[in-house]
């Protein structure tokens, strides 16, 4: 993700949920965000400037009059102007207090009251804290104004009670920003109004209600496509298969298991712009799925099979959703972008993939055991598309991580999608 042009103000308030805090900073940070950090008094009792400075690369501002030369004493005014996002992490409920009732006693509560940017709080304090009508009041109060608060999930706190009043999870935090900056993208972004699709993942065909057939897809480079389309203010709608990755931020992530349940969601939901299917579907699935678990001495489906333990299966095949999507229709996105997974003879089944599917650009690549592409962050792509004479060009890239292979490929769509 490179969101490069965007500012969070990060203001840390005094909780020891700010230990955390390293953990929102670094991936905020990877994500090519430029961050200042606002440290009050409280918060400098759980977390150093130096920490924050490090983590954020810039200078920490604490104090509403400095006594550096170098500070200006207007401060207040200029951070409020400079963000594009002001994070209130973690809030703790002496700082909402102050914030709800307009005090401007210190330099982060005086620049929230100097600034006209969206403030998003994380809460962090003891459950008895949290439910208290007063904290309450003040959090009705600050929803009014527009402050988005996160609100505090249930867990065990450093004070040893359970309640709701513990941060959530730096992740969580994290993807909140994102699905801010990537909201504001699809007002403003190359793709904004482009409707995509991305599948990914494998799908699982169920044998028995224990056992299924699937494949190694790990759903790594459909996800990093899909986050890649919504950096630059594409809607997107991921379909995946079932895969340990967490559904990324702002983006409409439907998870289905079977093939059959991926090509129905798939044409539901249609129409799109664009398609990228990158899901390895399974394109087979056992003829009958058993309502109880297949025992080891059962015959499942050769009756004439005189050994007890034979067992063998009959397999129908899937509906092909990219060769669907590809067909001539009034429904037919604009791109469709399908994937080849070949082990052998990669461009030679490549290209006779592109004309059976019938897609516009085809990626290929070797998914043998030995690349580690299936499950791993790297990948080597050729990229298929027609010339103007109609013909099969092939164009190698280098390996690349799967995020820059996916970044690099939505610079191509949008350049083909502004020449049209
Ligand atoms: N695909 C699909 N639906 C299927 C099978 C494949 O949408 N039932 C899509 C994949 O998402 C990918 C492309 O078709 O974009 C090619 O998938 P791949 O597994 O490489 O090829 P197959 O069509 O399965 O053919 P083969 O197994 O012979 O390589």
């Amino acid at each position: 993700m490179n969101l490069s042009s965007y500012s969070v103000l990060l203001i840390v308030s005094g909780s020891i949920a700010a230990c955390k805090i390293p953990d929102i900073l670094r991936p905020l940070k990877a994500a090519g965000i430029n961050i200042r950090c606002v440290l009050t008094q409280g918060g400098a009792k759980f977390i150093t400037p130096t920490t924050l400075q490090t983590l954020s690369d810039s200078p920490v501002s604490m104090e509403l009059f400095p006594t550096a030369d170098t500070e200006s004493p207007l401060q207040h005014i200029t951070l409020a102007r400079w963000a594009d996002l002001i994070l209130i992490c973690p809030a703790s409920a002496n700082f909402l207090a102050r914030i709800a009732n307009g005090l401007a006693d210190d330099l982060a509560s005086t620049l929230l009251l100097a600034t006209t940017t969206p403030v998003l709080a994380a809460p962090a304090m003891n459950p008895h804290m949290w439910e208290h009508p007063a904290t309450q009041h003040n959090i009705t109060t600050l929803t009014e104004r527009g402050v988005t608060i996160l609100p505090p999930v249930y867990g065990t706190l450093a004070c040893g009670e359970s309640g709701f009043g513990r941060m959530p999870e730096p992740q969580n935090i994290v993807d909140a920003v994102l699905a801010f900056f990537r909201a504001k993208r699809q007002k403003t972004g190359p793709l904004a109004d482009v409707k995509i699709l991305v599948t990914a993942g494998p799908t699982h065909e169920s044998l028995d209600p224990v056992r299924y057939l699937t494949n190694r897809s790990s759903g790594k480079q459909g996800y990093a496509i899909a986050e890649a389309f919504a950096d630059q203010g594409a809607l997107v709608t991921l379909i995946s298969g079932p895969v340990a990755l967490p559904p990324p931020a702002g983006i409409h992530t439907v998870i289905c298991e079977t093939a059959r349940q991926m090509h129905h969601t798939v044409m539901t939901m249609r129409p799109y712009d664009i398609a990228v299917c990158t899901a390895a579907v399974a394109d087979w699935r056992p003829e009958i799925e058993k309502t109880q678990k297949i025992k080891k001495n059962e015959k499942i489906e050769i009756p004439t099979c005189s050994v007890n333990s034979c067992h063998s299966l009959t397999l129908v095949a899937n509906p092909d959703i990219l060769a669907e999507l590809s067909q001539p229709s009034s429904l037919r996105p604009k791109l469709v972008i399908g994937f080849a997974a070949e082990t052998e003879n990669l461009i030679p089944h490549a290209q006779a993939k592109l004309r059976r599917k019938g897609c516009d650009w085809l990626i290929a690549n070797d998914v043998s055991l030995s690349h580690h592409v299936m499950g791993g962050d790297h990948n080597k792509i050729f990229l298929l598309s027609h010339n103007q004479a109609g013909e099969c060009q092939v164009e190698e890239w280098q390996t690349l991580p799967k995020t820059e292979i996916a970044r690099r490929l939505v610079q191509r769509v949008i350049m083909s999608h502004q020449k049209k």
